[in-house]
């Protein structure tokens, strides 16, 4: 098993009595899950995505990241929340956190745009491109969200300008929905390489689908051992006893804590190629459970970086949070600490060890501060970095997620709120159709 759930942090938050208090809520929020019929059950394909996947999209995906990294120096995957998070995650925590400068990486440089309105972040990106090949996946299940649409216009000129309209089409792959949506359309119309994003799959549960699965691949990442990791983790939490069932236990404890006032939760990892992880990770159950007044917010960590910033307030501040730490059991590498002949700084008593042991004990240390201070602390112990953990945690992160939504009585497979934002800009921008809110929100500034 790649993970393990360890309670043995809990602080006494926890009793016996609270989990068969709450185990017959989450057994009902599984059974829910599982027969089909809560909220949003038109969205739940991604439960057995890891078993039931287009296997010949799968063998066409590694064809194109072939083509992909033979014929460019830069791609740029476009997309924004759920069409990049996962994919970028993927990356940073099996690879590095510095991937596109791998020393002798034989794969292409891989940049994420269109996940932002910033003029900046895109002309950077647009100089990087100067004098490279470039290859563009543009990824967006709508077809219609602003940012990545923005992304593309400016891609997809740069790319005819460079390679003629006939050139730029053997560049461009768009991942989007399989029949409908102004992407597909134009795609098609123009010959690019199109790959799914399955109806029934929302946005922050579709990293194994060509999704998350073409960049990812094209980073060199073995995604069938992804999908392995994710199949396995499948297996591993069917089981309905919660004694035996880290997903169900994941999802009692934060529910638990939530009703004793823990009403956030902190995602703490000690490897900064965990940092986008925790970004999808925040999506997915920001966007899945905060609704209708209620959920659990969620929050990161990179320690121990940020145990010398957001620390003081974990250790000391208004008690309102719980933390989950993301134990890696393994590490990538080993760095031994030097020997230094004048113990200038009175550290030789760490000489010759290995740095991830050092890390292991400043969370061993940090564990006990933080229970001590009355945060409660979840622990996640991962096997390591590979592309099968990322895959199990994956499924376990995306089950746990449906589960305790439906424990908490909302429907974690919509995003309502999320629409607020975008019929005010298109009010403010002068967008045809939206112009009672413009004069509306004219008169709030004035
Ligand atoms: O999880 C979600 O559904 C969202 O975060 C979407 O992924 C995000 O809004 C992008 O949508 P689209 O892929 O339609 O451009």
């Amino acid at each position: 098993m790649a993970l393990k759930l360890n309670d043995k942090f809990l602080n006494g938050y926890i009793s016996k009595e609270d989990i068969d208090t709450i185990s017959g809520e989450v057994y009902a929020a599984q059974s829910l899950l599982n027969s089909r019929t809560g909220a949003g059950n038109d969205f739940l394909g991604w439960i057995d995505l890891p078993v039931d996947y287009d296997k010949d999209e799968f063998a066409r995906i590694k064809d194109a990241a072939k083509r992909i990294q033979n014929s460019c120096d830069v791609f740029v995957v476009i997309g924004i929340g759920g069409s990049y998070l996962g994919a970028r995650a993927a990356i940073e925590f099996v690879k590095s956190p510095v991937y596109n400068n791998i020393p002798g990486k034989k794969t292409p440089d891989i940049y994420f745009a269109g996940n932002s309105i910033s003029a900046s972040a895109l002309n950077d990106l647009l100089k990087i491109c100067e004098g490279r090949d470039v290859c563009v996946n543009v990824v967006s299940k709508s077809g219609t969200t602003t940012e990545p649409a923005v992304a593309f216009r400016v891609f997809r000129a740069l790319l005819e300008q460079k390679y003629g309209k006939e050139g730029a089409k053997d560049r461009i792959f768009a991942t989007t929905d399989k029949a409908k949506g102004t992407l597909k359309k134009f795609s098609d119309e123009n010959g690019y390489e199109t790959f799914v994003v399955p109806d029934d799959v929302g946005g922050r549960f579709s990293v194994l689908t060509a999704v998350g699965l073409l960049p990812i691949a094209v980073a060199g990442i073995d995604i069938d051992s992804m999908m392995k990791g994710a199949q396995d983790a499948r297996d591993a939490y069917t089981k309905a006893n919660i004694d035996e069932n880290d997903c169900l236990k994941y999802v009692a404890i934060r529910n638990i804590l939530l009703r004793k006032g823990k009403s956030l939760e902190i995602l703490a990892a000690y490897e900064p190629a965990a940092q986008m992880l925790c970004e999808w990770w925040k999506q997915l159950y920001g966007e899945s459970e905060g609704k209708d007044g209620k959920g659990i917010y969620p929050s990161s960590v990179i320690f121990s970086t940020d145990l010398h910033s957001l620390g003081q307030f974990i250790q000391d501040g208004t008690r309102m949070m719980f933390e989950t730490v993301l134990d890696i059991k393994k590490s990538n590498d080993e760095l031994l600490i030097p020997f230094d002949p004048d113990n200038v700084d009175k550290l030789n008593f760490l000489s010759g060890k290995d740095l991830d042991f050092v890390n292991h004990t400043a969370m061993l240390g940090t564990l006990f501060a933080h229970t001590d201070g009355n945060v409660p602390n979840i622990v996640l112990e991962l096997e390591d970095r590979s592309e099968y953990s990322f895959g199990y945690l994956v499924y376990f992160f995306e089950l746990a997620c449906a589960i305790s939504g439906y424990t908490l009585g909302v429907n974690p497979f919509n995003q309502p709120g999320v629409e607020s934002y975008k019929k005010n800009m298109f009010a403010l921008l002068g967008k045809e159709g939206y112009e009672e809110l413009r004069e509306e929100l004219t008169k709030r500034i004035k």
